[in-house]
């Protein structure tokens, strides 16, 4: 272990910290220092801000008050980006994309660390989390617990500095739970730094080199034996002749209260303030990111059968009218006004379309809890939307060419020869097919 009390060697120091949401402390006044390769665990009920305390270190929320250092650098909005290089963060809920299977979703994060030799580490993380068998299934045909493991297993394959895990053993099975201590039995040896949030004191016994316990204000911190020494060793044992119809009023209801309680739950997907401040732009914008965050995008376009449909058959509803006032016209009425309200009419594919896919996007990413795992990684708010706006352009521009070339390939064998050549002509089908990519742009 390494002591926490030595400055110098400190991998998190967190000085006065707090953190409100309006009228609410999520915690207050925290002050505690982990060292190097330390595991360092935060114990506390529902609600008592250790998710909050995570989320803070990590950049995704600024805090309210206090200050604090993070693998080495200090929590301003400035190292936002440094800081996230040098940290992973295993969320509550795993956040993947479950269209995509356990290998790609592993290798879009890759991307967004920029890390060297992907592949290996993949494997890698893969081999440790025993699930290099399932790579190639998608996540969403994974139980819970294997879910926990991919993320587990992106979390680890940065070989982050200092590893936050947000109650990684939640909802797994007791050899599953076992296989993750030796986890992070086996980080320990390799010097990471562990922070690691739980429920259980008898989990924080077996694995922390020291605990903090949290309700909001930091109560107790020190040695698993020494904490348990001074909070639970001395307890007294009251026997009663008769049946209390109401104990807690006896002998004070405080510490079931306290075990009971629950946190309102985590408010999800709007970007926290701090990370879209955070993520702001820096003259070094990775064209790496961008890909990944497109081609993952691209991905899940087309694995969903329902959006694949959509785009198939809604731009086609922008080809009705046109077909009606073509073949509604006489050969002699091809007037240039005619067949120009033809082809405006048609420019509403790349008006409407992009907007589709783009909100289709975030509202994907919403129901996935994939917005945080992403904004933990050194991503940028430019890199991030310019991917996402990529991913919903291509596709709209695919479909309104499509659209086009259908519309005038009917008009080419079917229209009267006078409307046809009147509306195929040169010009037209340049502005067209210029107009598209501008209005595609415009609309996202
Ligand atoms: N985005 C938010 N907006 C408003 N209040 C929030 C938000 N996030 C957390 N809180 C509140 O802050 C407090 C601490 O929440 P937090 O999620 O950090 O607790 P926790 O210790 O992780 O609990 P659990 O063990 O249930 O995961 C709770 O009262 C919660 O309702
Ligand atoms: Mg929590």
């Amino acid at each position: 272990m390494v002591s926490a009390g030595t400055s110098g060697a400190l991998a998190l120091s967190v000085d006065h910290l707090s953190k409100r949401f309006g009228e609410r402390m999520a915690f207050d006044d925290v002050s505690f220092a982990v060292g190097h390769g330390e595991v360092f665990g935060f114990l506390g009920p529902n609600g008592a801000g250790k998710t909050t305390t995570v989320r803070t270190l990590g950049t995704l929320l600024a805090p309210t008050s206090g200050a604090a250092t993070v693998a080495g650098l200090p929590l301003t909005p400035e190292n936002g980006v440094e800081i996230r290089r040098r940290i992973a963060i295993m969320p509550e809920s795993p956040g993947l994309y479950l269209r995509l299977s356990v290998r790609e979703n592993l290798a879009c994060f890759a991307d967004l660390y920029e890390a060297p030799d992907a592949t290996d580490r993949i494997n890698r993380a893969l081999r440790a989390v025993q699930l290099a068998d399932r790579a190639h299934e998608a996540c969403a045909a994974l139980s819970k617990g294997l879910r926990q493991r991919v993320a587990l297993a992106r979390a680890l394959f940065s070989d982050p500095e200092v590893l936050f895990l947000d109650e990684p053993t939640c909802g797994l099975d007791p050899a599953a739970a076992r296989d993750v201590h030796e986890l992070i039995d086996s980080l320990r040896q390799r010097g990471v730094t562990i922070f690691l949030t739980t429920h259980r004191m008898e989990e924080a016994e077996r694995l922390c080199d020291r605990v903090a316990i949290l309700n909001t204000t930091l109560r107790a911190i020190g040695r698993p034996d020494e904490l348990r020494e001074r909070l639970f060793a001395q307890t007294l044992t009251v026997r009663t002749r008769v049946l209390l119809p109401a104990p807690g009023r006896v002998f004070g209801g405080r510490r079931r209260r306290t075990v009971d309680r629950r946190g309102a739950p985590l408010a999800r997907g709007r970007l926290p303030r701090a990370h879209r401040r955070e993520h702001g732009g820096g003259p070094d914008m990775s064209t790496r990111r961008v890909r990944a965050i497109f081609w993952k995008d691209l991905r899940e376009y087309r694995r969903n059968r329902s959006l694949v449909l959509a785009m198939a058959i809604f731009p086609l509803i922008f080809i009705i009218q046109p077909l009606i006032a073509v073949f509604a016209l006489a050969a002699s009425a091809s007037s240039a006004l005619a067949h120009e309200h033809v082809l405006l009419y048609m420019l509403g594919i790349p008006a409407l379309v992009p907007v589709f896919v783009a909100a289709y996007a975030v509202v994907s990413e919403r129901q996935q809890g994939t917005l945080e795992p992403v904004l933990t990684t050194p991503i940028r708010r430019e890199e991030f939307l310019l991917g996402k706006a990529l991913a919903a352009f291509l596709p709209s521009v695919v479909a309104a060419y499509a659209v086009f070339a259908f519309f005038l390939a009917c008009v080419a064998i079917f229209a009267r020869p006078g409307v046809a050549s009147a509306l195929i002509q040169g010009p037209d089908l340049l502005a067209q097919l210029l107009f598209t990519p501008l209005l595609t742009t415009w609309s996202i």
